[in-house]
Parts: C-alpha cells; structure tokens; sequence
C-alpha cells in the first residue's frame, strides 16, 4: 500500500468541518440506534484494541460499536500477546496491520502510539496516551452539543490536573474556537507547547471558584491518573482546594452542566453531590463514547 492511512491519534487529526462533521454523524446513528433502525456500515471489518492500561468505557464502546456496525472488535492485552514479552511495536504494527482494519491502542508514552502508526497499513485510534485522549473529547463534545447547542464561543472551565484530558480539551478549544479556563495547582500546568498553541483562547488560573464565575460548562478528572498511582498521597495534597464542590458550580453561568470523563472519585476531585446531582451530564457522556467511536470508525474505515 502506498497510501498514508488516516490516523487518529490526536484531535488535531480532524479540522473544524471534519470534526463537527463527524459529531452530527454521531447524533445520527445515536438517533438510529435508539429508533432500532440497522446501520451496519462495517460488515466484516475487524478492529484490534491494544491495551496496555485498564479500560471499562473504552474497551466496551470500541467492541460494542464494531457489532452494531456488522463488524469485529478483538481485545489484545500484553500479558497475553507478544507485545508483553518484548516484540517490537514497530513489527507488530507490521503484523496486525496485515491482518486487521483498524487498531485501537490505549497505552503510556505518546510516542509509542506515534511509532506503531508509523509502521501500520491501517488506520491508528488513540484509545488514551499520556498525552492525550481524543476519543472522550468527541463524547464530551456531543454531549455539550446535544444538551446546550454549539459549544463555539462558549467558556468551558477545566479544574485539576494539566494531564492527557486538559490537552484533548485544549485542541478542542483551538478546533471549535471556545475558550477555556484551566484552573490547576503550580507544578501541574498543561504541557506548555500544546497550551502555546492555542493562544489567548486558552487561559490558567490558580482560583478554581473564581475561574468558574460565568462558565458554561465545568469539567475535570481524577488527581492521579493511571501509571501515577505511586503519586496519589502527594497529589492529594497539590490538590486540595481544586475539588469541583457546589459551592464551585453556584458560580458559573445558569444551569452550566458538569462532566468528568470518568472514573471520578467522589470526594477528591468532585463532589458526590455534583457528580450526581443535577447538573451532571456523565451518563449519557459515558453513552455517547459509544456512538461518537461508531462515527469515527466509519469516518477511517468507509471511504
Ligand atoms: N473515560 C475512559 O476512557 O474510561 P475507561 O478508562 O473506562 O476506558
Ligand atoms: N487522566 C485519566 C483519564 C482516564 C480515562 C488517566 O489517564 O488515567
């Protein structure tokens, strides 16, 4: 094959129209889904999902979709496959993408995600990096969509850990032109060439409650994320103070809705009382991972 495939390892791999495109797709077969209408667009498709992290919303939304498409999804671990025993990402890109349509990787360092695209005939999903985790900011951007209209101009508050998911919310804000307020402790700042690049659309603040005075939407995640649970006692500690509390969520905009890409631990990052009170929209966020993939698989794999 001489043809690049199309990859999606970060958002940036779509532009505006593409991205938006691709969320109004996902309405579509979420409305089709729901009406029982058949929309098997991948018949013998076959997508292999690497993990080398844990997963519950991304394995299952990854192989339920490749069914509702008339597809296949295979989950490969690295206890079980060669990859855990030291074979090359580079050869087994080689291998599985002789084999395969798609490949899904949830992994550690960006790079290895980078390499193994490299060297795939077939397009690459990024099923979460270190650095980055496109996938739920398609959720968490039909999700917006649906519940409040287009998220463009909007103010979107991001409280806690400049990590993977506060760099997938940093290109959304630069693709769908909204702004974002990251309140996050010193010495947990974003990445500083993804935030250079999103320029004056993209502020950081120390004062999570003053930050979110106004806000249309607040969002945040956990303190340690995986591959950092060494760290979890010292980031308690960084953190206190950025808890997403109601007190915190009185201050935005009316109605502004919560979401957390999940797993949330109640009482550090969030609130109980605001991860399942009313404002909170991380059901049918977790759903929409679901149909947003739905739409990306067949945005890679149709033409
Ligand atoms: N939000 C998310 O990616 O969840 P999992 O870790 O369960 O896949
Ligand atoms: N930042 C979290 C997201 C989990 C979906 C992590 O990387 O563990």
């Amino acid at each position: 094959m001489t043809t690049r495939p199309r990859h999606f390892l970060s958002l940036l791999d779509l532009d505006p129209d593409g991205l938006q495109a691709l969320l109004n797709r996902a309405g579509e077969l979420k409305a089709m889904q729901k009406a029982g209408e058949p929309h098997a667009s991948l018949p013998g498709r076959t997508l292999a999902m690497i993990f080398e992290k844990s997963s519950t919303r991304t394995r299952v939304s990854f192989e339920a979709g490749m069914t509702q498409l008339g597809g296949h999804a295979l989950f490969l671990s690295p206890r079980d496959t060669q990859l855990g025993r030291g074979e090359p990402i580079e050869d087994s890109a080689r291998v599985l993408s002789r084999m395969v349509d798609a490949v899904m990787i949830r992994t550690f360092g960006h790079e290895r995600i980078e390499r193994f695209a490299a060297h795939s005939r077939v397009p690459v999903i990024n099923g979460l990096t270190d650095r980055c985790h496109p996938c739920q900011l398609l959720a968490d951007l039909q999700t917006y969509q649906e519940h409040r209209g287009p998220i463009r101009g909007r103010c979107v508050l991001w409280v806690g850990d400049g990590n993977n998911m506060c760099h997938s919310y940093i290109n959304a804000a630069r693709l769908l032109d909204f702004e974002l307020r990251i309140a996050c402790p010193e010495g947990h700042d974003p990445d500083p060439d993804i935030l250079a690049a999103a320029g004056d659309r993209v502020r950081i603040l120390r004062d999570p409650v003053e930050a979110a005075e106004g806000v249309d939407l607040v969002v945040t995640d956990v303190w340690a994320s995986m591959g950092q649970e060494q760290e979890q006692a010292r980031r308690e500690r960084d953190f206190a103070g950025y808890q997403v509390t109601a007190e915190l969520m009185s201050r935005t905009a009316p109605d502004a809705p919560f979401m957390h890409c999940l797993p949330a631990h109640r009482g550090e990052e969030v609130a109980a009382e605001v991860i399942d009170g009313p404002r909170s929209l991380v059901w049918d966020e977790a759903e929409n991972r679901l149909h947003a993939q739905k739409a990306l698989l067949e945005h890679l794999l149709r033409d």
